[in-house]
């Protein structure tokens, strides 16, 4: 693992950013695998800047988002869908077709799982993902627990994310979706390079645990130390 350190959320989005932007310039058909979350707005504001100044272009690329909430439908506005669509999707030139999301509206979540697993397969793996980690070290929606999720799944969501969580929908944590769908590790983790970005002084415990701690499932992002190309990000 590559770990640095940088004075502000500025400095670390900046890096991430030109970072993205190195994957895409080098492969204009990068397979991008995308986080959401406060941590990566500032890398995405980043590279709608670079797209604005003509450095880099998402024409070719394609994206799969790591997770959405399972209920809510792609037009709520704390949906995943739109998420993306604001801060990133909708400033750059990347066509709609090559952005793929899971359905939070799925009939059946098994299936849309196998289908979207079999999607990024089909797409050749991912080149580069994308990571935030939640305070209880989940990374996507991999939750803890007593073994590492290897596949797409369905997953209740721990308390403590739908606490942290709350604040996009209205301060109160029963108004979030009590579960999601999310990329499983064997996904995450057959990425050719991994940025985990870590938002600040208050995860740091959290932080250390998952890069200096044993590699367990009680954190599900240990598991990035067993990955070869992984750069942490933090401030
Ligand atoms: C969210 C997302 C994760 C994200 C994490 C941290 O709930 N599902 O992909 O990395 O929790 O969130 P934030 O960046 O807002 O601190």
């Amino acid at each position: 693992m590559n770990v640095r350190q940088f004075d502000s959320y500025e400095a670390m989005s900046r890096y991430a950013a030109f970072s993205v932007a190195t994957q895409i310039r080098q492969k204009p058909d990068s397979v991008l695998g995308l986080a959401t979350g406060s941590t990566p707005i500032g890398l995405y504001d980043g590279l709608a800047q670079l797209y604005q100044e003509g450095l880099i272009s998402f024409r070719r690329v394609t994206t799969f988002n790591l997770d959405e909430y399972y209920g809510l439908p792609a037009e709520h506005p704390e949906s995943y869908h739109a998420f993306m669509k604001r801060y990133l999707f909708s400033k750059v030139d990347i066509p709609a077709a090559q952005t793929h999301l899971m359905d939070g509206c799925a009939k059946d979540p098994a299936e849309e799982c196998r289908r979207y697993d079999a999607a990024i397969t089909a797409a050749g793996g991912l080149d580069l993902q994308v990571l935030g980690i939640g305070f209880d070290g989940h990374i996507g929606f991999n939750e803890p627990g007593d073994s590492f999720a290897v596949d797409c799944h369905l997953v209740q969501l721990d308390p403590s994310t739908l606490a942290a969580n709350a604040r996009f929908f209205g301060g109160d944590p029963a108004k979030v979706p009590a579960s999601a769908l999310t990329m499983g590790l064997r996904c995450i983790m057959g990425a050719r390079h991994i940025l985990l970005l870590c938002n600040g002084p208050e995860k740091h415990a959290i932080l250390k645990q998952a890069i200096g701690g044993p590699v367990r499932p009680e954190v599900p992002a240990s598991i990035l130390q067993l990955h070869p190309n992984v750069d942490v990000l933090f401030f």
